[in-house]
């Protein structure tokens, strides 16, 4: 077992000898559930070798101790990869983390593991930063050997120095990170306060990841809703719940229906499904429950894409839910989230009279630009 276990050490360094990702992948181009990209195709190399390099580390944690103590474990190298939005990179890390042969794995969206780590320095407001990034990092490592962060960026200052720390941490101990981000890391920091400590940041991921473009000219997304042509599909019935299935099941290439839930201050907002960062939801969970601006702007940054289902004629009767739609509007248009929903009516006859009528046409404003082509073009923000 020892020396099988070198022979794969040595031969996982150059290249994979497995084809399992691009296996699937050109079984879904056949079903024609994707269309083949060349450049998607040479990612898919890298995320292959480094699923190798995992399996490899999965092998090893199961030798005996004894065969552990001769054999140092195999030394993993962590992916980052940049590229345009829309052109697959969720949907591919979302591949590779499928098929990577352990549960001890964690996928992340950039906000949500920032709000964990947050939530673990409050916790630990005793120990000085050091020692809480320490503790962070032996938990995460004993818990995962790979972490997928989605959507990476950081802007703040404060946060690349935290991230730094962390990731110092985890690379010491070996653990996998996988990154997505539409940043090369040298083009990460625009903000130029500090720049010197960013540096040190930027340093730290070329040093100990493998870096990989996906420079493919498609944008996958835009394509879709512009042959999509309609976001906004009224009235509501059978033919705009059969739209709601048909624009999720081509969004998500047929992915089950998978409830998503979400911790916001100490709640848990649970929602119809989520893939990738593509939301499922209806009027009913978002508008008609006790909820608030908070939750608003999480789902906003976590998802790029939100199919609502059913929104109906709103009036001074339903204010609440009113209210609570205009909040959720504000957020999703503030975040240029992409909302393909089906109403009761158009967006202009969905609030006609009465008291919170006029407060509504800031949001009938918007959900008429919502549709509109540069709209739909714009960078989820
Ligand atoms: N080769 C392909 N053929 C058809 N659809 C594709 C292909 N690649 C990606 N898509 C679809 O395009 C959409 C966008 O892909 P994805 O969300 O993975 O892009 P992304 O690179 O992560 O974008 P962003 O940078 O905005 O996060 C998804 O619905 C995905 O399923
Ligand atoms: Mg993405």
């Amino acid at each position: 077992m020892l020396k099988r276990y070198f022979q794969k050490v040595s031969q996982s360094d150059t290249s994979s000898k497995t084809h399992l990702l691009q296996n699937i992948y050109l079984k879904w181009t056949d079903e024609k559930r994707i269309h083949i990209d060349n450049a998607q195709v040479e990612l898919l190399k890298a995320l292959q070798i480094t699923l190798d390099n995992i399996a490899l580390c999965v092998e090893y944690l199961h030798m005996p101790l004894l065969h552990k103590i001769n054999a140092p474990p195999p030394k993993q190298k962590s992916l980052y990869i940049y590229g345009d939005v829309g052109r697959g990179k969720s949907m591919l890390m979302q591949l590779f983390y499928e098929n990577c042969p352990t549960p001890k794995k964690k996928r992340y969206h950039y906000s949500q593991f920032m709000c964990d780590l947050h939530a673990f320095s409050h916790e630990f407001t005793k120990l000085n930063k050091t020692e809480m990034i320490a503790a962070y990092a032996k938990k995460l490592s004993s818990e995962f050997i790979l972490i997928c962060i989605d959507e990476f960026y950081v802007t703040d200052i404060a946060d690349a120095m935290l991230l730094e720390r962390l990731f110092t941490k985890l690379f010491e101990r070996n653990l996998t990170l996988v990154v997505t981000s539409n940043r090369h890391p040298n083009d990460l920091y625009r903000g130029g306060i500090q720049k010197e400590q960013f540096l040190i940041f930027t340093k730290l991921l070329l040093n100990n990841a493998t870096i990989v473009a996906l420079d493919t000219h498609t944008d996958y997304r835009l394509s879709y809703l512009k042959s999509a042509q309609q976001v906004f599909y009224y009235p509501l019935g059978d033919s705009a719940d059969q739209f709601i299935k048909t624009t999720y099941d081509q969004l998500t290439e047929k992915a089950p229906i998978t409830p998503y839930s979400v911790e916001v201050l100490g709640r848990t907002l649970s929602l119809t499904s989520a893939y990738q960062d593509i939301l499922l939801t209806s009027f009913n969970e978002l508008c008609e429950q006790p909820l608030g601006s908070h939750d608003y702007h999480l789902i906003a940054q976590l998802f790029n894409v939100v199919i609502m289902a059913n929104i109906p004629k709103l009036s001074s009767e339903k204010r609440n839910e009113s209210k609570r739609f205009m909040t959720l509007i504000d957020a999703l248009y503030e975040h240029n989230v992409k909302l393909i929903c089906t109403a009761d009516s158009p967006a202009e006859d969905l609030y006609l009279d009465g008291d919170g009528a006029f407060e509504f046409r800031r949001t009938v404003s918007r959900l008429i630009e919502m549709q509109a082509q540069n709209y739909l073009d714009s960078v989820h923000n």
